[in-house]
């Protein structure tokens, strides 16, 4: 028995990222293969490493993986940008760089596919793209200590994703077991 696997298992998700695969639906949690990942050994360093870190594993094929942390240096930058635009004053270039994390349809449609096997994932997704969604606004309202005041809310939820969710790449077996454990997410 080992319950933070199980709990490890029922948990897929992607902040958003295009290329992934249907996930399992939250409610037919997948049955756990013996161990994860499959390749560690016993007392190798990566259990020595999950041991350390308990925060809820999300289980990603290498290239889902590889996708969303190219996403998260991409928010890191939006947000290196909309800073050095509010010091300026720089509305028109506060609304361009969240233009790069805001919300769209396209956006939630990839955060409800990405996150539908993994419960509380795709609200906290979707939260973040609303929240930065209030840059802009204060933006066009030409406001910058709301500008800031909404990029720090914003950042609140970054922290807080962080906070509960790390990566757990997984092998194509026990992905596609995941994937089987639910109806189709599309
Ligand atoms: C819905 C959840 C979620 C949100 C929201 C989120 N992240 Fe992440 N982020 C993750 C996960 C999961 C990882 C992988 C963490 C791990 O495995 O240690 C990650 C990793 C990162 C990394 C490391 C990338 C790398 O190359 O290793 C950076 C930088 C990052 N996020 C920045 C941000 C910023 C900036 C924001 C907000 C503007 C943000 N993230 C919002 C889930 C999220």
């Amino acid at each position: 028995m080992n319950p933070r696997l199980i709990l490890t298992l029922s948990f897929i998700g992607l902040a958003c990222a295009p290329e992934a695969p249907p996930a399992a639906a939250p409610k037919t949690p997948p049955a756990a293969p013996s161990s994860a990942p499959a390749s560690a050994p016993a007392s190798g360093p990566q259990q020595v490493l999950d041991q350390m870190d308990t925060r809820v594993a999300v289980p990603l094929l290498p290239m889902m993986a590889h996708h969303q942390k190219q996403n998260m240096r991409d928010h890191l930058v939006a947000v290196q940008e909309i800073v050095l635009a509010a010091a300026n004053d720089d509305f028109t270039g506060v609304e361009k760089a969240v233009a790069r994390i805001g919300f769209s349809d396209q956006m939630g449609q990839m955060c409800n596919h990405m996150g539908a096997g993994a419960p509380g994932f795709t609200e906290q997704a979707i939260a973040f793209h609303r929240t930065a969604d209030r840059i802009s606004a204060a933006a066009r309202d030409k406001d910058r200590a709301r500008v800031l005041s909404e990029l720090g809310a914003t950042l609140q939820v970054c922290t807080g994703c962080h906070a509960v969710w790390k990566q757990q790449v997984v092998d194509d077996p026990t992905w596609q077991a995941l994937g089987r454990s639910g109806p189709p997410a599309h």
